[in-house]
């Protein structure tokens, strides 16, 4: 297990989360996106709307298993899961519970309509609008990147102030630049390194502007 990475408020593992999650106390909120299983990580042979060859393949050829989800369930008491639609079999039922679309603004393309992510906690369904185009606006580092002001919406969206959020599949680190721009603690898990890389950059990037913006409004 390798040595966390701290850059300001947030806390980074490379490594696998399955060994990270058990060391860690409980944190206040879970925000992740994990491996659908779908097989994003392919050549679409298309550079249109950012898809390009990404070095990496096969982190989402498996979903996680029902282990590695009981072990990111037990890590905080509210939790919002990124494409949750792909997990029904694996997640709890939440007959009363919250879910949350992100609506791409784009009808009938290859890729999907909408996102959902499921919510451990009970609420009216909410919806954001962010164009996929926008989205691209943020630098495309991931094959399934979500957009930054998409993972701000979904923090807010969370039953309670949340001071520490962990994202167990950390991805490019967008939810650590979202955490880091709402003035949050964070903990992200990425096991490939060079997505790790991607995700220790962003987060850089976002407390620099942080600090930049908080010394010149004192
Ligand atoms: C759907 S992507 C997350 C994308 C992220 N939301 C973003 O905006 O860049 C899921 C990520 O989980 C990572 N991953 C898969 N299994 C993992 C595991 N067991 N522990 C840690 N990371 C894992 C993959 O390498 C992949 O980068």
């Amino acid at each position: 297990m390798s040595e966390p990475v701290t850059i300001g408020r947030a806390t980074l593992y490379n490594s696998d989360c399955r060994d990270i999650l058990p060391t860690l106390g409980k944190v206040d909120a879970v925000v992740t996106d994990p491996p659908y299983g779908i097989n994003a990580a392919r050549d679409r042979k298309s550079e249109q709307w950012g898809w390009k060859d990404y070095p990496q393949s096969g982190w989402d050829k498996e979903r996680p298993d029902a282990s590695c989800f009981a072990a990111v369930l037990a890590a905080a008491r509210y939790q919002i899961i990124w494409g949750g639609n792909y997990f029904t079999d694996r997640l709890p039922a939440n007959h009363m519970g919250k879910w949350l679309i992100w609506d791409k603004g784009q009808e009938g393309f290859s890729l999907a309509d909408a996102e959902l992510a499921w919510c451990n906690f009970d609420g009216a369904i909410r919806r954001i609008n962010y164009h996929r185009a926008k989205a691209l606006q943020d630098g495309k580092e991931h094959p399934t990147q979500k957009a930054v002001e998409v993972m701000k919406w979904s923090i807010d969206q969370l039953p309670k102030p949340s001071a520490t959020i962990l994202d167990p599949f950390l991805g490019s680190g967008t939810t650590g630049v979202a955490a880091v721009q709402m003035g949050r603690d964070f903990v992200g898990v990425e096991a490939d390194p060079v997505f790790f890389d991607i995700a220790c950059r962003r987060i850089e990037d976002a407390q620099r502007q942080r600090d930049l913006f908080l010394e010149s409004a004192a």
